[in-house]
């Protein structure tokens, strides 16, 4: 019996002990141990935090003037309204079954509102009367044979009644639309489909991976 309560004592004490070294009554008076002091506290500057080393004190730097994100498209240098540079542009990137199909996605999703889904320029807007302007049958023969730079820049800057859709789409999906429509003009008394992967000669392959990387 007694060594029962001696054992209850002593670890009632233990408990008691234990419960008051925890209580610091909410005052640190030692700083603690840290383990890897190295990680607690960064040495580098804090992407927010004030930085002596810029003018601007910003840690955070905009990436250099003309760097191009990984798996985006080179800038492609066209001036809007230099009508002469739209007839000749184009691109070395080749389409893929898939870039197609994605071509053809934001086509239903951008253009094909005003331009129709197949293509024939009677979309909903338009053949609804809500929208007076007739946009471009792309199965009629003044629009089959248009250049791909033309389409390009109908598409990033827009013509006439038609906005801009460069916020809309990047380079890259920009030319798949315009690859789409081209495909379909093809077989629909157009020219020949020139951008597909399968057209691809062996000296621009090489510059349509090196614009496709990462994509
Ligand atoms: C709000 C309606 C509307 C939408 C949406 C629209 N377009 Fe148009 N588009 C027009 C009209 C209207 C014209 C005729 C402009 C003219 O020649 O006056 C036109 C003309 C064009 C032309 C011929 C340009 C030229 O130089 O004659 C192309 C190419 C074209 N659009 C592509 C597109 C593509 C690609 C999209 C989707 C990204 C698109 N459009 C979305 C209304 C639209």
């Amino acid at each position: 019996m007694n060594k029962i309560k001696s054992i209850l004592i002593v670890s009632l004490g233990i408990t008691i002990a234990g419960l008051v070294s925890c209580d610091s009554g909410n005052i640190r008076r030692t700083p603690g141990h840290i383990y890897a002091p190295d990680m607690t506290y960064s040495r580098a500057y804090d992407a927010y935090t004030s930085n002596p080393n810029f003018a601007d004190s910003m840690t955070s730097r905009p990436p250099v003037a003309g760097a191009i994100a990984r798996g985006h498209v080179l800038p492609d240098h066209l001036k809007e309204g230099d009508t002469m540079a739209y007839k000749t542009f184009t691109t070395a990137v080749r389409f893929s079954e898939d870039d197609l199909k994605e071509g053809h996605r934001l086509f239903n999703i951008y253009c094909g509102i005003c331009h129709g889904t197949n293509l024939d320029g009677q979309g909903p807007l338009f053949a609804s009367g809500k929208f007076a302007s007739m946009p471009a049958n792309f199965k009629d023969a003044k629009y089959l044979h248009m250049s791909v730079g033309q389409m390009y820049a109908a598409a990033k800057y827009g013509k006439n009644m038609m906005g801009s859709y460069a916020a809309q789409l990047d380079a890259q999906q920009r030319w798949m639309v315009i690859a789409y429509i081209k495909k379909t003009q093809s077989e629909n008394g157009g020219d020949p489909f020139t951008l597909g992967e399968a057209t691809v000669k062996a000296d621009s392959a090489k510059g349509a991976m090196i614009a496709k990387v990462g994509k």
